[in-house]
């Protein structure tokens, strides 16, 4: 395993790129089990979660390879049971089930388990692909869904406790896609990734109007065709490295961004006292930091809100930044594994029923901490920029499930970090 030493105390300049949408590669990556023909798709990010996708897809049948950040998949004979060994480790493996439900009439995928950010269930997904017409039973720790006589459209309404779901729409929206009639999805996800398949969808000739709004109509089509696609950049990491420059950059540029999809983010810096200035494409971005900053309030909602993939960071930031924060994660109340680290940095935060409540200190100190899960990790690598000493991070894994290269893009704005083998 890897660790990452990052020496804080170095300010970061200079400009990198943004990959592309980690969580708008996975469910594309899904969606080309929905044809026979070959798929192209550009700039998806080489992390382990796209790999494992690009596993699945393989393991299924499919004919897949990457050659740097392109993906051509060609799934003309695939199988409908998803491999237990893959499906295992990553909780989006969920997306297959949509698209093979409704190629092959019947999916068997084992349900996910939970993980560190809290419980992961998918009675949302079920409803919804019920609601097409599949009979669901479960054995073993796998579900299997099954269409003898082909879906039919239907109205679902999709909304959960925690409001919608990201990738139980993409799930319902995919099947819906080779469905006998219209479906209507209501109070669905927003998100732009979930924009992002539909049009990959529609370019393959799926007749999808709506997404991108809480309600999306789906007309069944007989078939889909092959296409190539590029993936949306990925907003996360940019708000990650938005974040990183707030904390310790002086005038950091991003590149390959997408300034509409940033909005919540950068409304959040910039209320705690940074400015982010974006060119006239918005695809460029530059983050000032300033020296005169104060604790704002964050509650994480669904798209266009703020996301809770960007809690943990700025809670980060706001460790260090001078006043009162208070941050509460609506979606995942239990998404606060990074606070019980970065105390160990110094940091005074206290975590109440879904709510942290962040005093800010001068300044964080060196610890060896450990990564939990993807954005956790994101928020350690923040708080050690500006920490005091050598600060280790362990369990980097964590990290390479959804940050591209991230030691080498913080190399490149002249972070002083090192990736080294954790024996
Ligand atoms: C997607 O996960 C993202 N993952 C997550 O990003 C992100 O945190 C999440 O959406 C929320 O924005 C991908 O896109 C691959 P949900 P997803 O279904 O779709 C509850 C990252 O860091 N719920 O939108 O699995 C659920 O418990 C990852 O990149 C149900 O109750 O999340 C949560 O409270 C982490 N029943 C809320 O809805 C269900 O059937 C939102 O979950 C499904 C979800």
């Amino acid at each position: 395993m890897d660790k990452l030493i990052v020496h804080g105390g170095a300010t970061l300049r200079g400009a990198i790129n943004i990959s592309g949408s980690k969580n708008a590669s996975l469910p594309i990556l899904a969606a080309t089990l929905l044809t026979a023909e070959d798929c192209i798709i550009r700039r998806v990010p080489d992390v382990s979660d796209t790999n494992y996708m690009i596993q699945i897809l393989s393991a299924l049948g499919g004919d897949v390879e990457r050659s740097s950040g392109t993906v051509r998949a060609t799934c003309a004979d695939i199988v409908d049971h998803a491999p237990y060994e893959l499906v295992r480790r990553m909780r989006a493996s969920i997306c297959v089930m949509g698209p093979l439900l409704a190629r092959k009439g019947r999916c068997v995928v084992s349900l996910p388990g939970g993980c560190v950010i809290g419980d992961r269930p998918v009675d949302l997904h079920l409803r919804g692909l019920e609601a097409l017409g599949a009979k669901i039973e479960f054995e073993g720790g796998n579900i299997t869904l099954t269409a003898k006589d082909g879906l039919r459209g239907a109205e679902i309404d999709l909304r959960g406790t925690h409001g919608p779901t990201v990738l139980g729409t993409d799930n319902v929206m995919m099947a819906a896609t080779l469905a006998e009639g219209i479906t209507i999805i209501e109070s669905a996800a927003a998100e732009p990734e979930v924009l992002d398949l539909a049009n990959f969808l529609n370019s393959m000739g799926a007749k999808i109007t709506g997404a991108g709004t809480r309600r999306i109509v789906i007309e069944g089509v007989k078939e889909l065709h092959g296409i190539e696609h590029t993936v949306i950049p990925d907003r996360i990491e940019a708000g990650t490295f938005m974040a990183a420059a707030a904390l310790a950059g002086d005038g950091v540029i991003l590149r390959r961004v997408c300034r509409d999809h940033l909005k919540a983010i950068t409304a959040a810096i910039e209320q705690s006292g940074h400015r982010v200035d974006f060119n006239e494409a918005g695809d460029i971005c530059t983050v000032h930091r300033s020296e005169i900053t104060r604790g704002v309030n964050i509650v994480t909602a669904p798209y266009p809100g703020y996301p809770t993939d960007m809690q943990a960071q700025m809670t980060a930031l706001l460790a260090t930044t001078p006043g009162i924060s208070v941050i509460k994660d609506t979606i995942f109340p239990q998404r606060f594994m990074h606070c019980a680290e970065l105390k160990r940095m110094g940091a005074d935060i206290r975590v109440d029923n879904g709510t942290a409540v962040v005093h800010g200190v001068a300044q964080l100190s060196a610890a060896p901490v450990m990564a939990s899960d993807l954005r956790a990790s994101a928020a350690l690598v923040l708080a050690a920029l500006t920490a005091k000493g050598s600060t280790e991070i362990s369990r980097l894994y964590h990290i390479d499930r959804g940050y591209e290269h991230i030691d080498e893009k913080l190399l490149m704005l002249g972070a002083d970090v090192e990736r080294v083998k954790d024996h």
